[in-house]
């Protein structure tokens, strides 16, 4: 098909080959020659958590478009919107209470970067506007969130100069730690070292740290369980909000509802999308402990599209359905399963590691299994590029590929994904052999 479409992050000579999809049901996706793939990624950049396909979802948003299409943020309340807010108080960690909605991860990152900003502001405390970031990070792709972009460094690159004030800590990385230490000797100097940065910084002058609870940029990689009450001790100590960003982490993705979950770290704001609608219409979200939203007199924030009736009716009806399937269980349990398979493949002489937390899960690639140097990126795209060739969807992440299928996904499905990953494993040690 001859296509004047622009792709987001794909190279342009994929522009005119890659597949164009015309179906999904359940884990499944079907192009338009009619191939069908098994998606372990949920469609790719991972919301789809109920899996493709629900009538449910389309007639709730159908119904809610019949009944009101539109209507703005200002000024007017919506039911759906309110409905969700309330929802979403139910199920959040800690004392997150307060939401307002957007329209993705990005946005939702941006408006809480800026809800901080007004915390701080109209407590009087106008010079906080530092952010502290991690070298790894992601964040999305607009102006706060780019900024505190610590990965996938072209996006970034590019469009700098950015406005100031982005400090970025190290990850906690232990597989290769940017620190050359190992855990537990290494007493967290990762998570330490962010003392030193505020101390270095102005205390003063730092108005949140913004985090992923388990980060994607090294291939679904968790913190050891002491990293996130470090952070969170040093951060209250100097006045800091944390900001948990649970665009991937949250809605069952790892097994919980939310990420920090693991941790019992109690944040100050949160960041929310992908499984919040699982995808079937555009929703970000931010939450906020009633301490963060008390002093702020009036929001200064307008998208058009925020709070919107139809994407928050969507989003309920995902939320229903996932309870009603006990799909943040399921994402456990399947997890589990998924993992147990991973490592299985850690004898092969590609896999450094297999990891995991719910059915978000990776396979670190290393071309030398005791130096874990990663495997070269060229290697890894082949490796992807194999998999859907046998039509199964993966996804590159660092020097690992990623899994993060719909928390639908059954053992059969995961059998077969894993036993095709294998083969394309052992295709490429041949061909790196030879
Ligand atoms: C942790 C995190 N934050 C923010 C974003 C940005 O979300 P979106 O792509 O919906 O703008 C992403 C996207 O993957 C993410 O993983």
């Amino acid at each position: 098909m001859d296509s004047r479409l622009i792709m987001h992050r794909t190279s342009k000579v994929e522009w005119q080959e890659s597949p164009v999809m015309v179906r999904g049901e359940g884990v499944w996706l079907y192009d338009e020659k009619g191939r069908r793939y098994l998606d372990l990624t949920a469609g790719n950049t991972r919301p789809v958590h109920i899996g493709y396909g629900r009538e449910e979802v389309a007639r709730a948003a159908y119904e809610q478009m019949v009944r009101l299409t539109y209507m703005t943020p200002m000024q007017y309340r919506n039911e759906p919107s309110l409905a969700l807010a309330k929802k979403l108080g139910e199920i959040a960690p800690g004392k997150i209470e307060w939401f307002t909605f957007v329209c993705d991860g990005s946005e939702a990152v941006e408006a809480a970067i800026k809800l901080a900003r007004h915390y701080n502001y109209f407590n009087g405390e106008k010079r906080r506007y530092k952010i502290i970031s991690r070298r790894g990070a992601y964040h999305g792709v607009t102006n706060g969130a780019l900024r505190a972009l610590g990965s996938v460094l072209p996006m970034r690159h590019m469009m700098e100069p950015l406005g100031p004030g982005v400090i970025f800590a190290e990850s906690p990385y232990c597989f290769r730690c940017p620190l050359h230490l190992s855990y537990p000797a290494c007493d967290l100097a990762c998570a330490r070292d962010i003392e030193r940065l505020i101390e270095f910084e102005d205390p003063e002058q730092i108005s949140v740290f913004l985090g992923e609870p388990i980060q994607q940029a090294f291939g679904a990689y968790a913190p050891p369980k002491e990293y996130w009450p470090l952070v969170a001790e040093i951060c209250r100590n100097y006045g800091i909000l944390l900001i948990d960003d649970e665009v991937i982490c949250g809605f069952g993705r790892t097994g919980k509802w939310f990420g920090i979950e693991h941790f019992q770290v109690e944040p100050d704001l949160m960041t929310m999308a992908k499984g919040i609608s699982s995808g079937y219409l555009p929703l970000g979200a931010v939450g906020c402990t009633e301490e963060v939203v008390g002093p702020i007199e009036t929001f200064y924030h307008l998208h058009t599209y925020a709070n919107h009736p139809v994407s928050c009716a969507a989003a309920l009806k995902n939320l229903e359905i996932m309870e009603r399937e006990r799909l943040v269980e399921r994402s456990r349990k399947m997890g589990e399963f998924f993992l147990d398979a991973l490592k299985e493949l850690e004898e092969h002489g590609l896999v450094g590691e297999a990891r995991g937390t719910g059915l978000w899960l990776a396979l670190d690639l290393t071309a030398d299994k005791k130096t874990r140097s990663p495997l070269p990126q060229e290697r890894i795209s082949r490796i992807v590029r194999r998999a859907r060739d046998k039509g199964v969807i993966i996804r590159a992440m660092g020097s690992a590929l990623e899994f993060a299928p719909a928390l639908t996904i059954g053992e059969e499905e995961i059998e077969e994904g894993v036993r095709i990953v294998k083969e394309v494993l052992e295709e490429e040690e041949k061909r790196g052999r030879s």
